[in-house]
């Protein structure tokens, strides 16, 4: 094996995927930060709450780096929205840009760095844009709603890393230090010998539409994203995959299979289900319980709890590694969502080609593969929905509708409302 200094960039990507270890840089080890004072132009897609958090967590992150960090464009669907946002950062109305394909004249400008946080169903199409266009990019989780989705991402990341472009993800924990020494202790070191079985949650309250939505244009079901299996993924997908996530970055990968089932209890606007269980087999024996509601009145936990041979952890409470997984002079962000700003910024000051455009579309799969599973009764594999086009065709080539481009083409066909999948049948 090389020593860490004369690894290469493509050594260094390859290494971070292979072993899980998000953003871990034992290239970078000793490098020092240069290019204080530097400007970084940034462009928002996608103004919503996230997106104008994460524009506020790029301009904190060029303060903490001593950076010159500028929101120069923004873009959301509806206008009004990227307006109002780039009144609150500073850009001028004639660079806030509004309509579906909004995102073309955001990547037409001078911004070198795309932050995305729309609708998870656009993600692979402006992702794929974002990297032709050669801007780096930090996206918002989950990053697709079907197979194909994913693996445009995961082509994406790759094209990324021929033309030498950053992609970081919001998958937030990889980003968070005590997650990337507990990982680095516990899933790389071994300190606690095998992992054996672990259980992940993600049980809240209610966050969706409390009455029906009626939806009759494309717009109406932008307006109400979070309720439409087409465009969120149903919340497995879109707000489990952070726990997802953390699993499959603790054991070493995604999955082989999954058996789940769900249902709707109380939601009464859009088409998705409001609960999950699912039981991930990552193989070896080793299984992983995961469940997720969005239920008021109802027993909640957001977490993850991993049983080794030795004891246990929950991915963020394990005493300091042997070696640290993190960059002698990258600074600490005061929360994860600052810190995941405080990374992107750094690798592209560094000109270190960071690609976690694979474990976030690995992760998404993992949420998707759950979520068939949910919804047809069976046990789904991940060779079927992701690796093998002969497997399952019909799984492999999943695309939910509408799709990105009905939006662009102005082809959408509005769903069912409480239209849901039957077990068995679907
Ligand atoms: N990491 C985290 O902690 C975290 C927290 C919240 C949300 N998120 C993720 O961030 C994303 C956005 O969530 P949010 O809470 O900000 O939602 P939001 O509804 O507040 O904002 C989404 C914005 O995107 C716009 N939009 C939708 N489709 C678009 C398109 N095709 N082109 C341009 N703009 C489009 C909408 O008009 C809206 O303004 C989601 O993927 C969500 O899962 C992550």
């Amino acid at each position: 094996m090389k020593k860490p200094s004369e690894l290469s960039r493509r050594d260094f990507v390859r290494s971070a995927l292979g072993t899980g270890v998000a953003l871990s840089a034992p290239a970078i080890v000793g490098a020092t930060s240069k290019g204080q004072g530097k400007t970084f132009k940034v462009g928002l897609i996608g103004c919503g709450g996230r997106g104008r958090g994460a524009a506020v967590g790029a301009l904190e992150a060029g303060k903490i780096l001593g950076f010159d960090v500028r929101i120069v464009a923004t873009a959301d669907y509806f206008k009004d929205r990227a307006v109002k946002a780039g009144k609150q950062l500073n850009v001028p109305p004639e660079r806030c840009f509004g309509g579906p394909t909004c995102y073309q004249a955001l990547l037409e400008t001078d911004v070198q760095i795309v932050l995305m946080a729309t609708a998870p169903l656009f993600r692979p199409l402006h992702l794929e844009a974002a990297v032709k266009a050669g801007k780096h990019v930090f996206t918002e989780k989950p990053v697709a709603v079907d197979p194909p989705g994913c693996r445009r991402v995961i082509a994406a990341g790759e094209l990324a890393e021929k033309k030498e472009l950053v992609v970081t993800a919001g998958t937030e924990m990889r980003h968070d230090w005590k997650y990337r020494k507990t990982h680095q202790a516990v899933a790389v070191e071994k300190a606690l010998g095998r992992l054996y079985a672990g259980r992940i949650s993600f049980c809240t309250g209610h966050m969706f539409w409390s009455r029906p939505i009626e939806p009759k244009t494309a717009d109406d079901l932008v307006r109400s994203w979070q309720n439409w299996i087409s465009l969120s993924g149903d919340h497995l997908v879109e707000q489990h995959v952070h726990n997802i996530d953390v699993a499959n970055w603790f054991c070493g990968g995604p999955p082989v299979s999954a058996v789940g089932f769900g249902g709707r209890s109380r939601r009464p606007a859009g088409d998705m289900y409001d609960f999950f269980s699912v039981d991930y087999d990552y193989g070896d024996g080793v299984h992983i319980h995961s469940m997720c509601r969005q239920v008021n009145g109802c027993w909640n936990w957001v977490g993850h709890d991993f049983v080794y041979e030795k004891g246990r952890t929950n991915g963020s409470d394990h005493p300091e590694p042997k070696k640290s997984p993190i960059p002698r002079d990258l600074p600490q962000a005061p929360s994860s969502h600052y810190q995941e700003q405080v990374d992107t910024l750094y690798y592209v000051n560094k000109g270190k080609a960071v690609n976690q455009a694979r474990a976030v579309a690995e992760s998404t799969a993992t949420a998707v593969m759950g979520r068939v599973s949910a919804y047809t009764g069976r046990q789904v594999s991940y060779k079927e929905i992701m690796t093998d086009p002969g497997a399952n065709p019909k799984l492999y080539n999943l695309t939910l509708k509408p799709t990105a481009e009905d939006f662009d083409k102005g082809t959408v066909e509005i769903p069912k409302e409480n239209s849901i999948p039957i077990p068995g049948r679907a």
